[in-house]
């Protein structure tokens, strides 16, 4: 029989990394389901989080509000609690390695695969006017951010896991030419991410392209046009406070208020027998504002300190780049390209 194994390898932690598009908004539905479970992940896991710029440019950006917007997306990640001294966080283009592994990984994507994402699809219906090589191509770029780094597992919503299924794909077939040189990732299904549905039409995800502003909250969204928009959305006729079949409205608000109190349904059910959806959807309202607030207070703080910014992102790409080349490196050492 063999050793038990070393300490080393039962005390290494499992590498995570995820990244978040610069979009402009972060909702409500983004932090709930996603962000706020990024930073639960960093005492438990080697996390690394990346802002994914580099994809954004699949549509088309004003140079202006994108820069902007990167920044923005950064002191957000740490507003929100991600802790740049537990867990590297760095801007994707910042990294050269992430565009050179991409167009390896290229070579080893067909493309009937790229063809059957269905995002390729619906972005192409919706840019009707710009499909671009980059759109059809974006989910190579995806798996290699996240094969440049060993990553085990990925923190992915239903929206990102046939990508993830083809970052393990491209990375089974490379290791089957070329002998292990990727690790194949598994994705990461969070116990914890709440749904959050759109407040206008709740059989819908909240998302921030929904022309209707009503129907998603931004973790940015002042106090007053939080409470607004929670006074509008959408409930139904019955006048209880109840998890119940075809109240998608109710179950969705239940859920948020469960989400941002930590009470259970039950105890939300409980606490609002007997009284009207308007006194519910103010205290709903009232309880994501006071869930923001600290995230807001931290966000001005941040943005007003771009030296400390600059100094996070700088000390983020250095580690990236040293761990990432050594892959890529090794990559390109097995196709058979000289060393430099
Ligand atoms: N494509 C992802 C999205 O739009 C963002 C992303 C880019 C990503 N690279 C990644 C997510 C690597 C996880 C891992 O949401």
């Amino acid at each position: 029989m063999s050793e038990q194994p070393t300490t080393e390898k039962v005390e290494k932690k499992k590498v995570i990394l995820s990244a978040i598009q610069p979009s402009g908004t972060i909702t409500l539905g983004n932090y709930l389901g996603a962000l706020r479970n990024w930073v639960k992940l960093q005492d438990d896991y080697n996390c690394i989080f990346a802002i994914a710029d580099l994809h954004a440019i699949t549509v088309r950006q004003d140079p202006q509000k994108f820069r902007q917007n990167i920044l923005n997306a950064y002191a957000l990640l740490l507003a929100c609690g991600i802790d740049p001294e537990k867990s590297p966080v760095f801007i994707q283009s910042h990294v050269h390695t992430h565009a050179e592994l991409a167009w390896l990984l290229n070579c080893y994507t067909q493309f009937g695969e790229l063809s059957r994402m269905t995002q390729f699809k619906d972005k192409s219906q919706k840019y009707a006017n710009n499909v671009n090589a980059g759109l059809f191509t974006y989910p190579i770029l995806m798996a290699a951010d996240i094969l440049l780094y060993q990553a085990d597992m990925v923190p992915v919503g239903a929206d990102q896991k046939q990508h993830l299924e083809l970052a393990r794909n491209i990375a089974d077939r490379f290791n089957s030419i070329y002998g292990k040189t990727f690790k194949s990732p598994e994705p990461y299904i969070s116990r914890s991410g709440a749904r959050v549905m759109s407040l206008q039409d709740p059989a819908k995800k909240m998302s921030k392209s929904d022309e209707n502003v009503n129907s998603w909250v931004a973790v940015l969204d002042k106090p007053e046009t939080v409470m607004k928009k929670f006074k509008r959305a959408v409930t139904d006729s019955d006048a209880v406070v109840k998890i119940g079949e075809g109240k998608d409205g109710i179950n969705n608000l239940i859920g948020i208020l469960s989400a941002v109190t930590g009470k259970t349904a039950e105890e939300i059910e409980f606490e609002f027998e007997g009284k009207g959806y308007g006194d519910f959807k103010t205290a709903v309202g009232e309880a994501v504002v006071e869930e923001l607030k600290p995230i807001q207070n931290r966000f001005n703080d941040f943005i007003n300190h771009k030296d400390y910014l600059e100094e996070q992102y700088k000390k983020g790409a250095e580690f990236a780049l040293r761990i990432s080349q050594r892959t890529l490196d090794k990559a390109m050492k097995k196709i058979g390209f000289i060393a430099k």
